[in-house]
């Protein structure tokens, strides 16, 4: 059977950042300092380490988005590239297909964790996959290729922390209010040894992001109290206890405007033997961004936070000299066979469904439904920055009656702009309100088109959303069109961005191709 196919991005998919004045990047690189968030973009539940190479890599979870665990890579802390993901295919249960009506929304990847091993020159990344089961995976190098090579047998190591001891001994601390301390076997594939080792202290909300150090023979567990908005460190002369508790920072302000307090992240130790804290502050609609700042051992060898009169820093001075990556913005010409590991799809993608090449990435409609979360193969980029912009130049020939494809803010109340093909009209249309049930993550509603232009003169387009992201801004979308890509209209008013928690992830750019009507039909494209 063939499927009608439409051309995307025939001159490339451009990613245009509009305001480099507030690049906090070009600011690290010119002073010597570096700004917070390092990076304004969602990469949430950090295990960040030193890898044998002397950089250091940075763990992150992304829920429902294929591949899996994202991982970056960074020579200075501060400046950041993206390598890969721990997880090549969410393939733990039939929902993260998307097929047969299920979805996993916010299931997925979460609070995981992420390690070197130099005994055996692998690379382990665990994680608990709902709330049932954890999984291990390695592979040889950082950027893949990573394999599963063992589920743990019931045991969900709830938001983990893997340390590899002197030894060699794996050991991994885990627990929601009650934390626990797991040993591993040499392998790593298994437990062999299970045990509590401390609760919530009196007075405490709740424990939970734990991480596992060791630090000139003691060993550290980092937590927090989200609803208290404080982190805890604990320490203990071995794995198993006694741990004695001090408070790393409560309320401290968010170097963010508008940002939460700083929430779980990770302990680090530079080659040069200085310490620093990344952890994360809630900014929707951008995400969940890291955040960076110096620790300094006091008398009693617990750590204690560089903030400043009770705020996180906005800058300190850089960790060690800087070392550029790529842009995190610019444009995209899909001219590989491969995506990038930029591009995630909205659950796991029908690979049948795309095709990559001759600068172009062709989607075919992969779903009949007129629900945008119901439809698979939607591919979704981070936006970056506080003003993210996302152009497509969109050719939409070969669509069939009934096809929807256009350019959306993606998350749990999203909204597009895109083609409605139908009856031999090409409208193009702003949608907005579609909405899902923060509990179930059932569909409240498709969305309601409220503008609308017939463009069936023309075969392709450029259309673009332009975001407010911050948590502090207005946290709208527009939406705009072109014929030329040079000449932009608005279509339509303002969407209006949620800052809810619960879906856990930002907004991103998704890039949709469904069908309403029928997938099957007559061959056009490929
Ligand atoms: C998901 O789809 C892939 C590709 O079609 C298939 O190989 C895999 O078995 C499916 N996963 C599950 C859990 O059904
Ligand atoms: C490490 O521990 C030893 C023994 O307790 C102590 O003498 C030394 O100062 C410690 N080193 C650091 C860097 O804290
Ligand atoms: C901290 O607050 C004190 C008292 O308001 C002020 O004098 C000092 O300059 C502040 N320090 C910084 C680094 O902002
Ligand atoms: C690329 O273009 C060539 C020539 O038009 C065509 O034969 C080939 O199938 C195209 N490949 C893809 C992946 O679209
Ligand atoms: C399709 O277009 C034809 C011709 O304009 C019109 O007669 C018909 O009612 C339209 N059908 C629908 C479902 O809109
Ligand atoms: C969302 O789902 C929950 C659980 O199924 C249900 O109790 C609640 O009524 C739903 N909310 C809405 C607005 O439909």
């Amino acid at each position: 059977m063939r499927f009608t196919t439409f051309l995307l991005a025939l001159q490339g998919v451009a990613f245009a950042y509009s305001s480099q004045a507030l690049e906090p990047k070009a600011l690290s690189r010119a002073s010597g300092t570096f700004t917070n968030p390092v990076l304004y973009e969602d990469f949430a539940d950090n295990d960040v380490f030193l890898g044998p190479d002397n950089k250091f890599y940075f763990s992150a979870s992304n829920m429902h988005y294929s591949p899996g665990a994202p991982i970056l890579r960074s020579s200075d802390l501060v400046n950041w590239e993206f390598v890969g993901h721990s997880v090549p295919s969410l393939s733990w249960s039939t929902k993260y297909n998307m097929t047969g009506g299920e979805t996993a929304y916010r299931a997925g990847t979460w609070a995981s964790t992420m390690r070197y091993r130099k005994s055996n020159g692998l690379w382990y990344w665990i994680g608990c996959i709902d709330f049932w089961n954890s999984y291990v995976y390695t592979a040889p190098d950082a950027a893949g290729p990573w394999t599963q090579r063992a589920s743990l047998n019931g045991n969900c190591y709830y938001d983990c922390g893997l340390h590899i001891d002197d030894d060699d001994t794996m050991y991994v601390v885990h627990g929601n209010t009650q934390i626990s301390m797991s040993q591993l076997a040499p392998d790593g594939f298994s437990e062999v040894k299970s045990q509590q080792i401390f609760v919530t202290p009196p007075g405490v909300s709740g424990l939970e992001g734990n991480r596992l150090y060791k630090r000139n023979g003691t060993y550290y567990v980092l937590d927090d109290a989200p609803s208290d908005g404080a982190t805890y460190i604990w320490k203990a002369s071995s794995p198993w206890g006694p741990w004695t508790s001090k408070l790393l920072q409560k309320g401290v302000t968010s170097p963010v405007p508008g940002g939460g307090v700083p929430d779980q992240g990770s302990l680090i130790q530079t080659p040069t033997g200085d310490w620093y804290f990344m952890s994360f502050t809630w900014a929707y609609p951008s995400g969940r961004m890291p955040i960076l700042a110096p620790i300094t051992w006091g008398s009693n060898d617990f750590p204690i936070l560089s903030s400043i009169n009770g705020t996180w820093g906005t800058t300190y001075p850089s960790p060690l000299p800087i070392i550029s990556t790529p842009s995190w913005t610019g444009t995209e010409n899909f001219h590989g066979f491969s995506l990038s590991p930029q591009w995630e799809w909205n659950h796991n993608p029908d690979t049948t469904k795309f095709a990559l090449g001759n600068n172009s990435l062709v989607l075919s409609t992969a779903t009949i439904t007129s629900d945008l979360y119901k439809a698979r193969n939607t591919l979704t980029h981070r936006i970056h920055g506080p003003l993210p912009v996302g152009t497509i130049a969109l050719d939409y020939t070969s669509m069939l009656d009934g096809d929807r494809a256009g350019l959306a803010a993606f998350r749990d109340h999203s909204s597009y702009i895109g083609i409605h093909f139908l009856n031999n009209t090409y409208i193009l249309s702003f949608v907005n309100g579609m909405a899902q049930n923060s509990s179930d993550w059932s569909t409240l509603s498709t969305g309601t088109t409220l503008a609308t232009v017939d463009v069936s003169d023309k075969r392709k387009l450029w259309l673009r959303v332009s975001l407010d992201a911050r948590a502090s801004g207005s946290k709208e979308a527009k939406y705009f069109w072109s014929a030329d890509g040079v000449g932009f209209k608005q279509l339509g008013g303002a969407a209006t961005l949620n800052t809810d928690w619960q879906y856990f992830m930002g907004y991103r750019f998704g890039i949709f191709n469904f069908a309403t009507k029928g997938l099957g039909g007559q061959c056009e494209g490929y």
